[in-house]
């Protein structure tokens, strides 16, 4: 049942590339408009959304994360994210014209639960995105996208991940699209580009024995930082918990630009930093800011490994390691940047002698509190 890998979750990672396809699959009329599996919102309504706020726990907050990214460059739609267990109890700020998205791979999470319970009491529209067919959390929602990256077993979520991303790429898409205009990329040509990306997940699985090796080398490593901006910054958070849930080493995500306001100090020689570089073409200068960070980090003796496009030339100096990943447009990239950080942690644990698919304390669905 584990395909030949020696894991579930070595098999999960490998079928990335199915799990991205196959929730694009089907999903588009003949108009381009998106089709939900389950949708109790008029149209009409969902065309009024003011404000979009995402609540989830865990990976699939970071996926929410990656979400806020894309939906406000798409549709101008403010969107907050929120972890679902704080958004109870804060009071939250939600109406008719809130469009309430929960992330669950299981459906069954109570935290999440019963922040979509909450958002319905305070007449939101609640939306699901969710894994597992005829679960709660869809049950209890208005709306329903599901992912079909399959059933995930490992405890620590992989292509549920990937598939919760692509799901949001394609609510941001509609979300334009019932308004009738997209802001800042062309609806169509991305998504063009997001059915190639699982040919480029599939070239990237290819290419990991390098990560492979750092990871073994790197058995003792007590800890492990890891460097991201904008969509690379939840990216970079994964990557943390990743190594946290799976290794049991201490690891944590910084965006790159709150360096300088306190973790710098953490870098001492041989340090390790992972750092998620963004593609050449990202806007704002990104890529040169995040270049400059590898500089700093690296001027203080950090070991360098730093996730690069195949086309980036800019890096080499600054990193000790580059992994290089296939070129994308910025937008998409997260699908791409966060599968070495996965097959590394895999990898760690691995070398350390761990147990993968089940890892010390913790459950695939929290179904308490
Ligand atoms: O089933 P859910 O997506 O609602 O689960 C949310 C989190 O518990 C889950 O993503 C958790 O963080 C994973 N162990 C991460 O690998």
């Amino acid at each position: 049942e584990k395909g030949g890998y020696p894991t579930f979750m070595e098999k999960e990672i490998h079928e990335q590339p199915h799990a991205v396809a196959d929730t694009l699959l089907g999903r588009t009329d003949e108009s381009g408009a998106l089709i939900l599996d389950d949708l109790r919102i008029p149209e009409e309504r969902l065309r009024r959304v003011e404000r979009v706020t995402i609540v989830a726990c865990g990976t699939a907050a970071y996926a929410g994360m990656v979400a806020k990214y894309a939906i406000e460059r798409w549709t101008r739609i403010p969107v907050e994210v929120a972890l679902a267990h704080e958004f109870r109890y804060c009071d939250p700020i939600v109406d008719e014209s809130t469009l309430v998205v929960s992330i669950s791979q299981s459906g069954e999470t109570m935290d999440t639960l019963m922040a979509v319970r909450h958002a319905a009491e305070l007449g939101a529209m609640t939306l699901s995105i969710c894994n597992t067919h005829g679960s709660t959390i869809p049950r209890a929602s208005d709306a329903v996208l599901y992912t079909h990256a399959g059933p995930e077993v490992a405890v620590a979520s992989t292509k549920a991940f990937l598939a919760q991303i692509t799901a949001c790429y394609l609510l941001g898409l509609y979300l334009a699209q019932l308004r009738g205009e997209t802001y800042a990329d062309d609806a169509k040509a991305v998504l063009r580009e997001l059915h190639a990306m699982p040919e480029r997940i599939g070239r990237l699985l290819g290419r990991m024995d390098r990560v492979r090796e750092m990871a073994e080398f790197m058995a003792d490593t007590r800890s492990v930082l890891f460097l991201g901006r904008h969509m690379g910054f939840p990216v970079a958070m994964e990557g943390a918990l990743k190594l946290k849930e799976l290794a049991y080493i201490h690891a944590e995500g910084f965006a790159a630009g709150e360096l300088k306001h306190g973790p710098i100090a953490l870098i001492e020689p041989g340090q390790p930093v992972f750092v998620v570089v963004p593609g050449p073409d990202t806007p704002h200068d990104l890529h040169r800011k995040v270049v400059s960070n590898i500089q700093e980090i690296r001027a203080r003796g950090a070991r360098t490994l730093v996730i690069a496009h195949d086309d980036d030339e800019d890096v080499e100096p600054f990193a000790s390691e580059v992994v290089r990943i296939p070129p994308c447009p910025p937008m998409l990239a997260p699908l791409l940047a966060v599968v070495p950080l996965q097959v590394f942690a895999l990898h760690l644990a691995s070398a350390k002698g761990l147990d993968v698919d089940q890892p010390r304390n913790l459950a695939k669905s929290v179904t308490v509190e």
